[in-house]
């Protein structure tokens, strides 16, 4: 990357950081039981709330508490189930057909974060029904009102029950694009650890990873609050003591809960706070070759901290130090490379990989077009990269390409 496109992000992060105290960010109300629902649903008057989830949480009975607190409360209620995994413009354009035919007054995503992202993202089409998604896609686009939203995330997770974005997937070019605005933050999040109970541990493992690469991410890079840093240090806190625990045994809800917490405090700490590389890299992978978002990502974050080098090394050792992997007084090279080898060691205790092999290599440098478009000039990374500079990362993660530090 040039001086003058370094000049042109920076300037432009730093005139989002100076403007974070006078955006609207707010925080959901946050709910500890779905039973709570219901009652919060009258107060505000609302009757017709649409559904919006997937076909196998559905299947296996998790929303089938809810569906009939509802209809036992004289709720008119409506479900779409068809979520898939990386929601497409399709899928979504769907969810809100069926929300105009059945006259809905609010949205409940209940699922992993293709559920509510699908129903954030029917929130906005219906604040804009001028607009498509497409031009909806990006920062600060959608600027009206949207409905009622409750969110329930099944995993721990992908933070969209306290997050401004929804991911989005155009399936015909395979291009993973984010809509991001302050009406997206859900206006509730319940944070029931029975919803989470019956996840299979390679999700709870995929998803719980991707929580820490928020709050890492967050963390590490140039336009952190003191409340942000402070949520990232406890969701890594969280994440190291209870992930193991979460994915070996799905049936130990106190670990269940403390991830579900560590989500949210991931969540709110990256809003704010943006995500870096190994998002953006990550998106473009999972959007082109269909793979799960939080392993991809949970692969990619120790090869990004690796490259960073030692500039972030003051920030790698406070989280080694909330990770319990390094004390106050370890040298702080020690202790960010201790930080670095202890999120791959997380990574190998669970079973996530260190490579992804569906890569092909004449996809590289589109796949770095995307992502670089992606993460410049938005997130404030602690090093620039362009497309060409983010190649390296896909052909470290390369079956045969690149080697594992
Ligand atoms: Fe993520």
């Amino acid at each position: 990357m040039n001086i003058a496109e370094k000049a042109f992000c920076r300037v432009f992060q730093f005139g989002f950081k100076v403007a974070i105290p006078l955006l609207p960010y707010r925080n959901p109300q946050v709910l500890n039981s779905v039973d709570q629902i219901p009652k919060i649903l009258k107060e505000k008057g609302l009757s017709r709330p649409l559904l919006v989830t997937d076909a196998s949480i559905r299947g296996f009975g998790i929303t089938k508490h809810l569906e009939e607190l509802l209809e036992d409360g004289d709720f008119q209620l409506a479900v779409f189930d068809s979520v898939q995994s990386n929601p497409t413009v399709q899928i979504i354009e769907a969810a809100r057909q069926l929300y105009l035919e059945k006259n809905c007054d609010c949205l409940i995503g209940f699922g992993g974060g293709s559920s509510m992202d699908t129903a954030k993202a029917v929130g906005a089409l219906i604040a804009r029904p001028d607009a498509s998604l497409e031009q909806l896609g990006g920062i600060l686009r959608i600027w009206k009102r949207t409905p009622f939203t409750i969110a329930i995330p099944t995993t721990a997770g992908t933070g969209s029950e306290t997050t401004v974005a929804a991911v989005v997937v155009d399936e015909e070019s395979g291009h993973k694009y984010a809509l991001m605005d302050f009406p997206l933050i859900p206006d509730v999040a319940v944070l029931d650890p029975e919803t989470t109970r019956s996840l299979p541990p390679r999700i709870t493992a995929g998803t719980g990873m991707d929580t820490l690469a928020h709050a890492v991410e967050a963390y590490i890079g140039r336009s952190t609050t003191k409340l942000t840093r402070r949520e990232a240090l406890r969701c890594v806190r969280l994440v190291f003591a209870n992930l193991e625990k979460a994915v070996k045994n799905g049936n130990n809800m106190r670990a269940r809960r403390n991830m579900l917490r560590a989500s949210y405090l991931g969540g709110a700490a990256f809003t704010v706070s943006y995500v870096g590389y190994a998002h953006a890299v990550s998106h473009s992978l999972s959007g082109r070759y269909n793979l799960p978002h939080g392993e991809t990502t949970a692969i990619l974050l120790p090869y990004v901290l690796e490259a960073y080098g030692s500039c972030i090394y003051p920030q790698l050792k406070a989280l080694a130090v909330a990770a319990g992997v390094a004390k106050l007084d370890t040298e702080e090279a020690e202790a960010a490379q201790a930080f670095i080898r202890a999120v791959w060691k997380l990574n190998e205790s669970i079973g996530i990989g260190t490579k992804i092999p569906q890569i092909k290599k004449k996809d590289i440098p589109g796949l770095a077009g995307m992502a670089a478009a992606e993460g410049n000039p938005v997130y404030p990374v602690p090093v620039l990269m362009d497309a060409r500079a983010l190649e390296r990362f896909y052909y470290d993660i390369s079956e045969d390409g690149g080697t594992r530090v």
